[in-house]
């Protein structure tokens, strides 16, 4: 707390200091500069409000959508969640449909055979596996008749693991493995065809790509390395006339963020914890941290995402990143979490912590 406060008031006299500084500098400065730098100032308002009203305008004279006969959609990890709504809908929509499923004989997969059109197609594929995705690029090649590949859509994704010192290495690599080498794989793999239609990637990263997520290091790795291969291809395909798009929705209900599954996963990764760091946790903070990982609570609003999945694969001009988001303030509210310093990052998440009683390791104290 000592440490907080001195820091505390070093941070605001430091503050208060640069305001009084710039002060003085514009008594002192001639004329002309102050000028320049009221127009700067009335440049950079109007660019911010361009910039946060745009969309408006986009929805407005930039909604051409393309026709979506004779154009196939790839997506990966379709036994569940948005993967499998995704397919549902653009097969309604009319686009010819390669749903991807883990397992092909599972009840993902069995309920988009009843529910969609024959145009629809299931192929098995294992994200992590060269074989399994080398296989699928020839299936698909083999299954286009008369349509071109027009988008891939990386959505398989897994979340393994929490806080990092209770945390296996293994569960890092495989959340690695699923969401940021995945997408790599599954890309190299369509890009010939992609390039042929100038077709489009689409990744669905996460809000944690962009905002650490406590408790929460395996998934937040993966998903900033999601975002960071977005931005990287997206240099490398722009010479080909591949779009490359990122959605990066925040809390929504599937089978993900369940909180059965939530809380099996946790029994999951803290089975291997060794005893001695067991011990300086304590079962308390074992048992309550369980009880609580249901603390962001998922919003039901899951057509947000599809809607912004729908417009990545069918605008003429879509966006190059979606952030679905279940109302504007909280929407807002990320928004200043991720461009706030990191220190006062810190400082809300420790806030977070203490308004919503998260439980503390049993020795952190006696640490301090
Ligand atoms: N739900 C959210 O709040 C949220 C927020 C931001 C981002 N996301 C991202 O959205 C994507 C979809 O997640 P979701 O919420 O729809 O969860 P989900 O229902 O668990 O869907 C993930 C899908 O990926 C599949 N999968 C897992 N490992 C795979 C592999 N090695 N190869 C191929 N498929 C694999 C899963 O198959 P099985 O079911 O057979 O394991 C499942 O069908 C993920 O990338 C996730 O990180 C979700």
């Amino acid at each position: 707390m000592h440490l907080i406060g001195r820091y505390a008031l070093v941070g605001v006299t430091h503050f208060l200091c640069t305001g009084l500084a710039l002060k003085v500098l514009s008594y002192i400065l001639p004329c002309f500069l102050t000028c320049y730098y009221g127009c700067a100032a009335k440049f950079l308002m109007c660019a911010i409000v361009a910039q946060l009203t745009f969309g408006f305008t986009k929805k407005k004279f930039l909604s051409d959508k393309i026709q979506p006969d004779n154009r196939a959609v790839l997506i990966t990890g379709c036994d569940s969640g948005f993967g499998l709504q995704l397919a549902k809908r653009l097969d309604k929509g009319g686009y010819h449909v390669f749903a991807s499923c883990l397992n092909p004989n599972g009840p993902g997969a069995d309920d988009l055979k009843k529910s969609c059109s024959k145009r629809l197609q299931i192929v098995e594929m294992d994200v992590t596996k060269d074989d399994s995705v080398k296989e699928a690029v020839n299936y698909v090649k083999d299954n286009l008749g008369t349509s071109e590949l027009w988008a891939i859509v990386n959505n398989a994704g897994i979340q393994k693991g929490f806080i990092t010192e209770l945390t296996s290495i293994q569960d890092f690599k495989d959340t690695m493995e699923v969401n940021a080498f995945g997408p790599v794989r599954v890309t190299k793999g369509f890009l010939p065809l992609l390039r042929q239609s100038r077709g489009r990637v689409i990744n669905i990263a996460s809000l944690a790509g962009r905002i650490s997520l406590p408790a929460c290091a395996p998934y937040t790795m993966s998903k900033f390395a999601c975002v960071a291969f977005s931005e990287s291809l997206r240099y490398d395909l722009d010479v080909w006339g591949v779009r490359v798009i990122s959605i990066e929705p925040e809390f929504f209900q599937t089978d993900m963020t369940k909180v059965e599954n939530l809380r099996q996963r946790v029994d999951d990764t803290f089975a291997s914890i060794d005893d001695d760091v067991r011990e300086d946790y304590g079962k308390k903070f074992i048992e309550d941290f369980r009880a609580r990982v249901n603390l962001m609570s998922a919003s039901s609003k899951v057509y947000k995402v599809l809607n912004a999945l729908e417009l990545a694969i069918s605008l003429e001009h879509p966006s190059l990143v979606y952030r679905p988001c279940r109302n504007c303030i909280v929407a807002v509210l990320y928004r200043i979490f991720e461009y706030s310093p990191k220190v006062m990052q810190l400082l809300m998440v420790k806030f977070y912590f203490y308004i919503t009683g998260f439980p503390k390791p049993k020795e952190a104290d006696n640490n301090l």
